[in-house]
């Protein structure tokens, strides 16, 4: 039926009339052949893929194959990627100048959105969009570099040198090195850890049109350069209904602090006036189990059973108000169920990663998805400039009062 809804939409446009569609519940803006997700039935698949096979048998660099290209890789093609990605993971030195502008304790979101953005500066040429080979050396500078990014804003929040990247190592393993090594320690990556990782951002790598991929793409329709787009993104996710979730999940399971707050909590939750929603409970999308919150439950288990966290307390706080929201009628009759930032954080916190890190590690992920987005519109010829219509209910005209006479 696409080309019919493309005729009905251009119809529709002709005669000036245009469908009213808050927070576009129910409007597709584009067509896409990256994600599938059936939100009834808990489905999510990358070009055909389910997550569930990525997440257990892949890697985060052959799901970036994937997604930017539509096929998994060869073996050749996939030790190819690996090198072009790991060639472009080094920032240019005057843009780790810029971190020293930045106070000690800014967000490393704020940091992110300043230093993506500013790769525009730094690569004009990849700014040429209309040359599809600059469009590719600027994905790969993307999802290279956002790692080292990401470190730096950690190093630099607690005041550590810089670590370089060290391109013989897995893509998960070089980030879990650039944050954790310190000079004249010798830093062992933890396989299980950064296959934790890895998986991490596998499942956060795309999920179609979601709030920040469509920022991208709003962006990118104006012919913006790349890194502008991915900045808009990385801004648009900071929010706490989008990647700021995890966060504010980990800090909703610190407030309730123990089990038996949790009944307390709960009614607040369902109280209308108190404004509290369950952090990391609810998609627009999903109605049913969040297929990434399962794969990230058993993430979870691992890590804390590797790293011989045993008794952690969040995780008993999040297993029991699991339990409780799944057998409550106010979350039965609004399918809310988990979603993938619920355990997430718990995981991320027990690998070491400060709170403030989490979106920064969801950006990291999710930059492959949104330069597969921004190519596949940039590469449809019938694309156009996005420009969505408004219900005006302002005044209507009025005559302009002298301020003598206001
Ligand atoms: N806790 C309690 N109640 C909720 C929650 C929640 N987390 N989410 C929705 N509801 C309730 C609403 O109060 C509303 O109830 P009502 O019908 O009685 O008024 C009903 O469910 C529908 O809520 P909407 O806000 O219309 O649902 P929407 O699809 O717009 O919201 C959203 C989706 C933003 C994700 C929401 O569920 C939410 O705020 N969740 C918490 C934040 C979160 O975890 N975000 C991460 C999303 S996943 C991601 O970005 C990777």
């Amino acid at each position: 039926v696409g080309p019919d809804v493309v005729d009905i939409a251009k119809l529709y446009n002709q005669a000036n009339v245009f469908t009213y569609d808050p927070g576009f519940m129910s409007t597709a803006s584009c067509e896409s052949k990256i994600t599938y997700i059936d939100g009834d039935a808990g489905i999510l698949q990358y070009r055909g893929y389910p997550i569930e096979q990525l997440a257990d048998h892949g890697d985060f660099l052959e799901t970036c194959y994937l997604l930017l290209y539509g096929e998994l890789p060869t073996a050749t093609q996939k030790s190819d990627f690996d090198y072009r990605v790991s060639r472009h993971t080094m920032v240019h030195e005057q843009m780790s100048r810029f971190f020293s502008g930045f106070r000690r304790d800014a967000h490393p979101m704020a940091i992110m959105c300043g230093t993506v953005g500013a790769m525009a500066a730094f690569y004009p040429d990849s700014a040429d969009i209309s040359d599809p080979h600059q469009r590719m050396i600027a994905s790969m500078r993307m999802i290279a570099k956002m790692p080292t990014i990401a470190a730096m804003a950690y190093k630099y929040s607690v005041g550590q040198p810089f670590v370089f990247p060290k391109n013989d190592l897995d893509y998960a393993s070089n980030f879990l090195r650039m944050s954790y090594a310190v000079p004249c320690e010798e830093y062992r990556v933890n396989p299980i850890i950064s296959r934790a990782l890895d998986k991490i951002f596998i499942l956060h790598a795309d999920h179609e049109q979601n709030a920040s991929t469509s920022t991208v793409r709003l962006a990118g329709s104006s012919g913006a350069n790349p890194f502008a787009c991915i900045a808009a993104g990385i801004a648009c996710l900071w929010g706490p209904a989008h990647g700021g979730a995890n966060e504010a999940a980990l800090a909703m399971l610190a407030e309730i602090g123990t089990v038996d707050k949790i009944p307390e909590f709960v009614s607040r939750v369902k109280d209308k006036h108190e404004h509290t929603r369950l952090m990391g409970f609810g998609h627009r999308v999903y109605k049913n189990y969040d297929p990434r919150a399962k794969i990230m439950q058993k993430t979870c288990h691992e890590v804390l059973s590797e790293l011989g966290i045993k008794d952690d307390p969040l995780l008993d706080v999040a297993m029991e108000l699991e339990r409780i929201a799944l057998s409550d009628d106010y979350f039965i009759e609004r399918k809310l169920y988990p979603n993938v930032d619920f355990y997430s954080g718990i995981t991320l916190k027990a690998m070491g990663f400060p709170v403030s890190m989490f979106t920064v590690l969801f950006a990291v992920a999710r930059t492959v998805g949104w330069i597969a987005q921004w190519k596949e519109m940039i590469e449809d010829p019938s694309s156009k400039i996005g420009r969505p219509r408004q219900l005006f209910t302002g005044s209507p005209r009025r005559e302009y009062t002298p301020i003598g006479k206001r």
